[in-house]
This record gives structure tokens, sequence and C-alpha cells, in this order.
């Protein structure tokens, strides 16, 4: 029987840290407005020039593969989770795959927004257990700080997002106890755009940017904070139960939870809901705001990297995001 285990993790946020005092310089907020309400701190903005959302896919992979002692060119596919990706097509996996050199094997471009590394390390999972791949790298990476609306008008959002990548090498294993037990992947479309982008939408006249789109907004991000909240908690709390029970297993089990970094007061929600002690619950948005398809990998290899995360450990991953999308991902480690 064939299982899939995490054999090394890697991440890159690039160096250009964005203070919430620095944000002052842009829109009318405040530090104490957005710990408050967010818990974050400060978050990492690319820099022009020198990354893309593809570079750092790649240092996050390279620190992957090191780690797991496999080379580019032992890697069989690609899964590559972005809402933001350099160009409207290609996806950043192709771009990403050219600079790491692994011409010629599959890149599987996905989007699903925050629960996109969730559904890409389960698309892998599938690929492994079925006998097809035996190397597999996952990628989550973000660039958000270039398309949030900085103005007074967005600033409720734009405070929140931040850059960075993440990714994993999930390999072929047979040894049951240290693997992926389950992953569970959940949408409901009836709410897309309660968290949204429209523009560069394809279903208009005429898809270029006019300046009337980038007037009317199509461009930033639209959310409705308060049913993203109230969604969030109850769906993060859903999928890590259906997880615990699809294995038999209850909340005091998780040795480690690792939720999307969506914002402080839904990781304390969905914490206490579990009656999980703070210490087994991972956060770091304090320092690096939400990125999206890359905030669970990054967390994961902070959590990795301080001995939290040992093996035989129970680590739940989790997360919610635009679509609305839920996920979680149970593993033995
Ligand atoms: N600084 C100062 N004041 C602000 C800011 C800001 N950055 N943003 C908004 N305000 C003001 C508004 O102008 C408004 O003032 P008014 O009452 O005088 O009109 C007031 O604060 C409330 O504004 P809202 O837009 O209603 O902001 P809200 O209180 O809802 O807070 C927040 C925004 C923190 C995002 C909240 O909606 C929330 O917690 N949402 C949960 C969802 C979430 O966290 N999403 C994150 C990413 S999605 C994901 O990853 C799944």
């Amino acid at each position: 029987m064939k299982y899939a285990t995490i054999t090394g993790l890697g991440y890159y946020v690039p160096d250009n840290v964005i203070t919430n005092e620095d944000l002052t310089q842009y829109m009318e907020t405040s530090d104490e407005w957005i710990q408050e309400r967010t818990g974050i701190q400060q978050r990492r903005y690319f820099t022009y020039g020198k990354d893309t959302n593809a570079s750092m896919a790649a240092a996050a992979s390279r620190m992957a593969l090191e780690r797991a002692n496999v080379t580019a060119k032992e890697v069989d596919l690609i899964v590559y989770a972005t809402i933001t990706p350099d160009y409207f097509f290609p996806g950043s996996g192709f771009l990403m795959q050219r600079e790491l050199g692994m011409d010629g094997i599959g890149v599987i471009d996905i989007r699903d927004q925050c629960s996109g590394f969730v559904y890409a390390l389960s698309i892998a999972d599938q690929f492994i257990r079925t006998g097809t791949y035996k190397t597999i790298l996952v990628v989550g990476s973000e660039i958000q700080s270039t398309w949030i609306d900085k103005s007074n008008q967005g600033r409720s959002v734009a405070v929140i997002f931040g850059d960075g990548a993440g990714a994993a090498v999930v390999q072929a294993t047979s040894d049951p106890a240290h693997r992926i037990l389950s992953t569970h992947l959940h949408a409901d479309g009836r709410f897309a755009e309660d968290l949204y982008v429209k523009d560069p939408g394809s279903s208009r006249p005429n898809r270029s940017a006019t300046k009337e789109m980038v007037d009317e907004g199509g461009f930033n991000v639209v959310m409705n904070g308060n049913a993203v909240f109230k969604h969030a908690v109850v769906r993060f709390t859903e999928v890590i139960q259906e997880a615990l029970k699809a294995n038999e297993l209850s909340p005091e089990d998780i040795s480690l939870l690792v939720p999307h970094q969506a914002n402080i007061r839904i990781s304390d929600y969905v914490r206490q809901q579990l009656k999980l002690p703070e210490e087994k619950v991972i956060n770091n948005i304090q320092r690096y705001g939400n990125t999206t398809a890359a905030s669970i990998p990054i967390a994961l290899n902070e959590a990795w990297e301080q001995g939290r995360v040992r093996p035989g450990d129970l680590v739940c991953l989790a997360a919610f995001g635009s679509g609305f999308t839920w996920a979680s991902a149970l593993i033995r480690w």
C-alpha cells in the first residue's frame, strides 16, 4: 500500500517589512485599529525587479527540496496554488518550473484562494496513493501587495494582506505510521461574491482593462467581512471535526493545528470551539499578515523550524477562503 508523506518544507518571505505605521502614509488607519481587529503588526511586500510570484515560489521550493534531500530532476509533478499569478496565463507554476530546470514534468496550476495549499496537497496525496507519481512539489505563493486598494476606500481589506511563498515535498512511503491520513475539500459557490476580485474577467464585452473598469473598482478585492467571519468560524471547525471523525480521533489528539492565517480573531474562535490550548495552534499572522495560499506552508515551516512538529505528532492543516472554500488535511508526522 502506498501512502504520501511530507519529507521537506521551505518558505520565502520578501525582506521588505511593512508595519502598520507604514500603512498610514497611504490611508487613514492606526496600529491599534489593525491589531485589535486582525492581530496583524506587520506584513512583507515584494520588491519590484527582485521578487516575482514564481521566483518566491522557486526560493521556497529550493529550500524544501534541499531539506527533503531531493534534486529538482527527481520531482514528478508540480501542484501550484496562487490567486495572484505573474501573468493572466500561463500560470506561475510554469515559470517556476523553468527557473528550477524541471522541464517536461506536469504542472497543475490551481486557485482555490486561501484553501489553495490544502487543495494542492490533496491532489498530491491522490496522485501518490494511486501510484502514479513518487515525488510531488506542492506550492503556495502570493503577491497581494500590488492589487490591494491602499486608499481609504480599500483600507479594511488592504491592511490584512501580505506577500510570501511556501512549499512542501510530498513523497511516496509504505510506512503507515508517518503519512497524510486524509484530506477533505469543500466549497459553496453561492457565496462567490462575498470575497472576490471581478476583473480582468472574461465575461465582459471587452476584457481589456479600461479606465472605466479601474474606476468601477473591478480590480480591487471586495469583501463582506461579516459574512466571511461568520462562515469561516463554522466551516473551519466543521472540516477539522470531519477529518478527526474520519480517522476516529478527537480534538485532544491534535498535537498542532495550523490554520490558514486569515485573522487572529477567527483562529482564536476556532481554537476555543475545539477547546485547544493556545500552544497547540500556530499564529504568525502578526508578522506576515494574510498571505492566502502561502499562509499555511509558511506557518507550518516556522512551526517545524521551532521544533513544534515532531515525528509521530498529529498535525492538522485547516483552511477557509474565497469561493467559499474550506478544507483540512490530517497528517501523522
Ligand atoms: N483603519 C481604520 N479604520 C478603518 C479601517 C482601517 N484600516 N478599515 C475600516 N475602517 C473603519 C471604517 O471606515 C468604518 O468606520 P465607520 O464605522 O466610521 O464607518 C469602521 O472602521 C468599520 O469598517 P468595516 O469595513 O465595517 O470594518 P470591520 O469592522 O468589518 O473590520 C475586518 C474589517 C477586520 C476585515 C472585519 O470585517 C473582519 O474581521 N472580517 C472577518 C473576515 C476576515 O478576517 N477576512 C480576512 C481575509 S479573508 C480569508 O482569508 C478567508
